[in-house]
């Protein structure tokens, strides 16, 4: 099925004013944006025009009850200067596992994939020619109707806009273990993009950073004592010679990355365990010198490696050079998106 577009042009690209070299992050936004209406049921209004400030009134539903989600997928380039997405069809059910949760409509995947392909294929000039360097895109919906009273909005808006954003290094990061705040429980939203879940994350985040660290590790809420993932990466551990990501429960955020590092290491004989990790269970590791490298996985890094992760009193330092396995990895998904490694798996899409 195929939609059909309203298209209205900017009349002033402000492409010529962006320094590529120099993009501060997730403040340059592109000329245009998609925006679709849910009204009566069902999608409609299907227009990309030049971004602009959206009105909304005082008793906006998502201001109040916080029905809004978001995705958040990348358009580089290859080698030779071709745009192309990753795995955005995965992005496409994940925003409808996290609508579903939150109560909100479904988009059609269909309606989600040519949205993104429509305008990223508008914005190509947009994506940054240097290496590393990539277009974010952010599709989001957000609840509409202008009621006060606790229940599911009846109307909706979705949106998608993208911006250049400089190359994002795989940085080793410091993770402090967080014991008193939680970010999601099983049965809770945490496996839904969802705004709230970002809020509740910026106290714990504000003070890891006071400490030093750059994001904070979550343990789960009943317990406190199982990993669930960190900041907005999921996180793997090798003890021994087996690679272990906590298993998804409910609480975790499916991650896109995550998926790829299970896949390409399983395919690349690696053994992969999805299964409930303990902290104590690292810190047992590390101490039998069984720890060999600690790394989290998202769209933004594709890989981070941990090089200190602070529990309590006690902090692990994890030795840089012996980071084969993440290494491998984040070389061969970036060897796949800029086509120096063959991609089987079909994640590479043109734009
Ligand atoms: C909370 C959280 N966990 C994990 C991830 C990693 O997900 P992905 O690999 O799909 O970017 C993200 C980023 O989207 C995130 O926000």
């Amino acid at each position: 099925m195929s939609y059909s577009f309203k298209i209205t042009k900017t009349q002033q690209s402000s492409l010529s004013k962006v320094d590529f070299n120099n993009i501060p992050f997730g403040k340059t936004f592109s000329d245009h944006m998609f925006v679709a209406d849910y009204i009566h049921g069902e999608w409609t209004n299907f227009e990309i025009k030049p971004v602009a400030a959206i009105p909304t009134h005082p008793g906006n539903m998502a201001w109040h009850y916080g029905q809004s989600i978001f995705e958040g997928m990348k358009a580089t380039r290859d080698a030779e200067g071709h745009a192309l997405l990753f795995r955005p069809e995965m992005h496409a059910k994940r925003i409808n596992v996290s609508a579903r949760r939150m109560c909100m409509p479904e988009i059609p995947e269909e309606l989600f994939l040519q949205a993104i392909h429509t305008l990223v294929d508008m914005e190509k000039a947009w994506i940054p020619p240097q290496t590393g360097s990539a277009l974010y895109i952010r599709p989001f919906m957000y609840a509409t109707d202008e009621t006060i009273g606790v229940k599911a909005s009846e109307t909706y808006k979705f949106i998608i806009f993208v911006m250049p954003v400089g190359p994002y290094y795989s940085q080793p990061v410091k993770l402090l273990a967080q014991d008193t705040y939680v970010r999601a429980v099983v049965g809770g939203v945490g496996e839904s993009k969802t705004s709230g879940n970002y809020a509740a994350s910026l106290l714990p985040a504000t003070m890891a950073r006071k400490e030093g660290y750059d994001q904070v590790m979550w343990l789960d809420g009943v317990h406190k004592k199982y990993i669930q993932e960190v900041g907005t990466m999921n996180i793997f551990f090798v003890i021994g010679d087996e690679v272990i990501t906590p298993n998804l429960d409910g609480a975790i955020l499916a991650g896109i990355t995550r998926d790829c590092m299970i896949t390409l290491l399983k395919d690349s004989g690696y053994k992969v365990i999805e299964r409930p990790i303990t902290i104590d269970e690292v810190l047992r590791a590390d101490e039998d010198g069984k720890l060999v490298e600690v790394f989290g996985t998202g769209t933004a890094a594709v890989i981070a490696p941990v090089e200190k992760l602070k529990y309590k009193d006690t902090v692990i330092s994890l030795d840089m050079d012996k980071r084969h396995i993440s290494k491998f990895a984040y070389d061969t998904i970036n060897g796949m998106r800029n086509r120096s490694i063959e991609d089987k798996y079909g994640w590479i899409v043109p734009a």
